[in-house]
């Protein structure tokens, strides 16, 4: 150990109190306590610290008089586009994942602190008729889009799954997976790599001590992505199975389409290089960000950077002009992907997400705090989109696509039961359009609407799950369900309408 060249890069770059437990360490600590100092690059994350800081307050005076919505020409709807057309796409995907063509690339490297369970948010189960975890419906989606793509071809179509994972969600990620058989899939087709950590920062500039001997790191943000691609040599493997593009998405959102037909078939008919699904902004204060164009290039702008007479501009039909809203969904090529990898990723600048940072105090115990009190630094995924040489954009309805699980039980949104009562929602919704029918305990037939989630008492939610086994979206319900007077718990799975055995 040369602990004389640490204490001086150290003094340099204002971090010496790293050492001031120095003295009470045993040898063991002393060392993991120099292993982790010495594998920070200090220059880079000082750099990065200052860079993320000063764009702070640039951030607030950035957009404004430089935004401009997202051109028509470059956008698609599923709501407003004809039942021929949307059929037309849908096939054109499963031809493309016929031929091996698309890839799906989940971002699960989040901590999920809002969450607050110690296992990955992939893991959860919000208490579903079947008990299923997130990860275990998208991996059904997977398998039954295969099913599809063979189905319309009669080829077998694999769709290789990308896992971004971090130090916290890695390695009960693959086990998970591996006690679960892959939930079907082959072991092969799904690979796993980690995303790099930085460490956290107070306000003032200082890397924090989680604990006497260990600083305070956080994943670097889903944007971290790129970085991961390229030290994990991912690309790589895409190429190889001749991958051209995929669709990446965030764990967290019970609706996920995976590897959509619909929105690939839409970006690869655009020849898109890059591609972002928005849904409808609801009002004009909805703290969601929006896809647009600032200074010609595409971005998404966060809802605090948008001056409230901006956000309220509405269109000739009423619409709220900046309405494109950021759902996480994106679609890439392989070639722009290796593009970012290689020539911008450097270029990307880290945003800061001010958290609450559990620390060691000057008396050597941790405290974990009630308010923020330090800096992660995190690029997003989207910070690409400003690459982009041609951009798709297509509108999806909420209520069919995106209902994410931010936080625990009893909070205003985003909770397990939110999730729970969308899905459903919408299985019910898939149910009646096949043609079958509720009835209640009194043998009074439901309603054929069934009332919004966000909007209903989660009591009075209505049990229908459908496999995703037995429909990816709806699809291909009616042998089962047409002329079917159903009571609810009911689950449609491939062949057959079950009572569930937990209900
Ligand atoms: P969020 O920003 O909602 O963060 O992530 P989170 O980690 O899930 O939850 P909080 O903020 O700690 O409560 C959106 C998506 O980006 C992924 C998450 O796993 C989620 O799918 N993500 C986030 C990463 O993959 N890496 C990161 O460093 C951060």
């Amino acid at each position: 150990m040369d602990l004389a060249s640490l204490r001086k890069g150290l003094e340099q770059h204002r971090q010496s109190h790293l050492l001031q437990f120095w003295d009470d360490l045993s040898s063991e600590n002393q060392k993991e306590l120099y292993d982790d100092l010495s594998s920070i690059d200090l220059d880079r994350v000082c750099q990065y610290f200052g860079k993320a800081t000063t764009g702070l307050s640039e951030a607030q005076t950035k957009s404004d008089e430089r935004l401009e919505p997202v051109p028509e020409k470059v956008c698609g709807s599923t709501s407003r586009m004809s039942s021929d057309e949307h059929k037309q796409l849908f096939d054109s995907g499963l031809r493309l994942i016929a031929e091996g063509k698309v890839a799906a690339l989940l971002l699960a490297g989040g901590q999920g602190t809002r969450l607050g369970v110690p296992y990955p948010k992939g893991m959860y189960n919000v208490q579903l008729p079947s008990g299923k975890t997130l990860y275990q419906l998208q991996a059904e989606r997977l398998l039954k889009l295969q099913e599809l793509a063979f189905k319309l071809t009669n080829r077998h179509g694999v769709i290789p799954w990308y896992i971004m994972t971090s130090e916290h969600t890695k390695d009960k990620t693959v086990k998970f997976f591996q006690e679960h058989s892959y939930f079907g899939l082959e072991a092969d087709n799904v690979i796993v790599f980690e995303q790099h950590m930085l460490p956290c920062f107070t306000f003032e500039g200082q890397i924090i001590l989680a604990g006497k001997h260990k600083v305070a790191r956080a994943p670097d943000g889903n944007g971290g992505l790129y970085s991961a691609l390229g030290s994990a040599d991912v690309i790589a493997d895409m190429r190889r199975r001749g991958v051209e593009c995929m669709h990446a998405y965030c764990v967290d959102n019970i609706l996920v389409k995976m590897a959509d037909p619909v929105f690939v078939g839409f970006c690869h008919q655009r020849s898109a290089d890059c591609g972002a699904k928005v849904v409808e902004k609801a009002f004009p204060t909805e703290a969601v960000g929006v896809v647009c164009q600032v200074d010609g290039h595409y971005e998404v702008v966060e809802y605090s950077e948008i001056a409230l007479k901006t956000a309220e501009l509405r269109r000739e039909d009423g619409r709220l002009t900046f309405n494109a809203g950021n759902i996480c969904n994106h679609y890439f090529t392989t070639d722009f992907i290796e593009s970012i990898v290689t020539e911008h990723d450097s270029s990307l600048q880290h945003h800061v997400a001010k958290k609450k940072i559990p620390f060691v105090s000057d008396d050597g115990s941790i405290t974990t705090p009630t308010t923020p009190n330090g800096i992660k630094m995190e690029k997003f995924v989207f910070d690409v989109f400003q690459f982009s040489k041609q951009f798709a954009v297509l509108e999806v309805l909420r209520e069919d696509e995106f209902a994410p699980l931010k936080n625990g039980p009893g909070a205003a949104k985003d909770t397990p039961a939110t999730c729970r009562s969308s899905l459903l929602n919408q299985h019910y919704r898939w149910v009646l359009a096949a043609g079958g029918k509720f009835m209640d305990s009194e043998g009074s037939v439901l309603p054929l609407i069934p009332a919004r989630s966000s909007s209903m008492p989660h009591t009075t939610d209505i049990d229908c799950e459908v496999s995703p086994m037995a429909s990816y979206a709806g699809e291909g319900l009616e042998e089962l369900c047409a002329n079917q007077v159903l009571t609810a718990p009911i689950q449609v799975v491939p062949g057959k309408i079950i009572k569930p055995e937990c209900s």
